[in-house]
């Protein structure tokens, strides 16, 4: 194979230029992040540095931003996302994590402060394992359960706590909570032992808003990830009632909530034994995190 010297900036302009022309205003860095992928190297590239390429990989590489020209998001072309510290794989079954839910990680980390503490956590509808993984990293004496009903994106967190070296604190559960008993199944897989911390980022979209996203999420996010049913709160209905069986007397939830769902979803968690402790907005100033405790 022969391997022409280049400047990354004269090979990506004109790639640059289409993604403009669409209007993806970052355009040049999504140029370097596909490159970078097309030559398998893990670290950025810089505008001005040279480089050995081939014409496979150049091909790879026009290949990739054509992708990126159909509308695929970055993060799914390079199945990769930053979340809190740390790089998350994604694959087609879980959600790409979105910079919202820190604040769950954020709400967790002010409400325990001793980071040498032991903590028993389930991510409940755990995705990637963006939550649970990023607790673990936090509090490295902890351990955490995975609950999905997606086996596919259980075998992502498997792999993403592989890749942090975090495996051998976490736990990965097939189960579903619309599923009668799943407190009791889950309690039976844990030993009977309950959470200090259970944080969860369940799907909380109304079905028919779905419709009207932008193509990029409702064609790459899976939908059993995004749907909350006829009035996005059916996850909760689920989740809710059996939480006050799961958690420590003295553990904290942590739940995230979409845009004006929190009467709703407070008034649920009342109903069902726990009362709302605290809340946490998002950069946005949107309510995004409630923390409920066993009433
Ligand atoms: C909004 S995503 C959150 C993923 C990840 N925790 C994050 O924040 O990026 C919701 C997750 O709940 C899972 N889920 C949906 N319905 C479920 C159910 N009935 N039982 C268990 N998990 C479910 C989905 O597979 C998905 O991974």
């Amino acid at each position: 194979m022969t391997y022409k010297n280049f400047d990354v900036y004269t090979l990506i302009k004109p790639e640059i230029l289409k993604l403009r022309n669409i209007g993806i205003e970052t355009a040049n860095l999504d140029c370097r992040l596909l490159l970078s992928k097309s030559l398998n190297r893990c670290e950025s590239l810089y505008n001005h540095q040279n480089i050995l390429v081939s014409e496979i990989e150049v091909k790879k590489f026009q290949s990739l931003v054509q992708q990126r020209l159909n509308g695929k998001p970055i993060s799914r072309i390079i199945n990769r996302r930053n979340f809190w510290k740390k790089e998350f794989e994604l694959n087609d079954d879980t959600l790409d994590p979105r910079s919202d839910s820190e604040t769950l990680i954020e709400s967790t980390l002010e409400q325990f402060r001793d980071k040498l503490q032991f903590l028993k956590i389930l991510d409940l509808g755990s995705g990637t394992g963006c939550l649970g993984l990023s607790l673990l990293d936090e509090y490295p004496k902890s351990e955490a359960s995975f609950f999905d009903i997606s086996l596919k994106s259980l075998q992502m967190v498997k792999k993403n706590a592989h890749n942090l070296g975090l495996s051998k604190r976490s736990k990965y559960i097939n189960l579903s909570w619309k599923a009668n008993d799943w407190d009791i199944e889950l309690l039976t897989i844990e030993n009977n032992t309950k959470y200090d911390v259970i944080i969860s980022n369940p799907p909380y979209i109304s079905t028919d808003i779905i419709k009207t996203l932008k193509k990029e999420v409702k064609k790459h996010d899976p939908f059993v990830a995004l749907n909350g049913g006829k009035d996005g709160l059916d996850a909760y209905r689920s989740i809710i009632p059996k939480l006050r069986n799961i958690v420590k007397l003295h553990g904290k939830i942590f739940l995230e909530i979409g845009k004006e769902q929190e009467s709703f979803v407070t008034s649920i968690a009342k109903e069902h034994g726990l009362s709302q402790k605290g809340y946490k907005k998002d950069l946005s100033g949107v309510t995004r995190v409630l923390m409920f405790i066993i009433k």
